[in-house]
């Protein structure tokens, strides 16, 4: 073998393992880039006590989860049980979205269900349409539940239910 070509493979193996690290070290780059930041993910995830959270029944107080309100209804001993309830001990709650499933307004507080002032729209305390242009009733989140903690943006059981009820 020629000294030469001892010097074209040296140069080529040389060329193959700068391009080996240089590979490796993009993919670890890549993928530093794809991953969301630790803040994009604690963003993404909202924790509620409802036992902590000085619920009144029959008013719903308005969270906020990756920018949504989110309307949280203690109901009443008076207000119609219903099958998506979320039911804690002796408490049932409606946890939805607080947007509009029209055109996205967010609806109001009226005494007795949700009224959207931007086409009349109407929710009873179930989160069900009952009046005006909403096509179906206010989203549920994805939350799970752990005593009476809820998880916005991790779907659990109660939330899936909740959904199903509503669909
Ligand atoms: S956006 Fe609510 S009724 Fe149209």
């Amino acid at each position: 073998m020629s000294n030469k070509t001892n010097r074209r493979d040296f140069l080529g193996m040389s060329f193959a393992a700068v391009a080996a690290v240089g590979g490796a070290a993009s993919l670890v780059g890549m993928k530093q880039a794809w991953d969301p930041l630790p803040s994009v993910l604690a963003a993404g995830f909202t924790t509620i006590d409802l036992a902590n959270s000085e619920l009144v029944p029959g008013t719903p107080k308005i969270f906020t989860w990756r920018g949504k309100p989110i309307f949280v209804l203690e109901k009443t001993t008076e207000m119609e049980k219903f099958d998506g309830d979320l039911v804690i001990a002796d408490k049932r709650y409606t946890v939805t979205i607080g947007l509009c499933t029209h055109l996205g307004c967010i609806p109001a507080w009226k005494k007795t269900g949700w009224k959207c002032a931007c086409h009349g729209g109407e929710f009873n305390p179930n989160g069900q349409q009952t009046f005006g242009p909403p096509p179906k009733p206010l989203n549920v989140p994805p939350f799970s539940l752990n005593g009476t903690v809820l998880t916005l943006g991790e779907e659990g059981t109660e939330s899936k239910a909740m959904m199903t009820a509503r669909a």
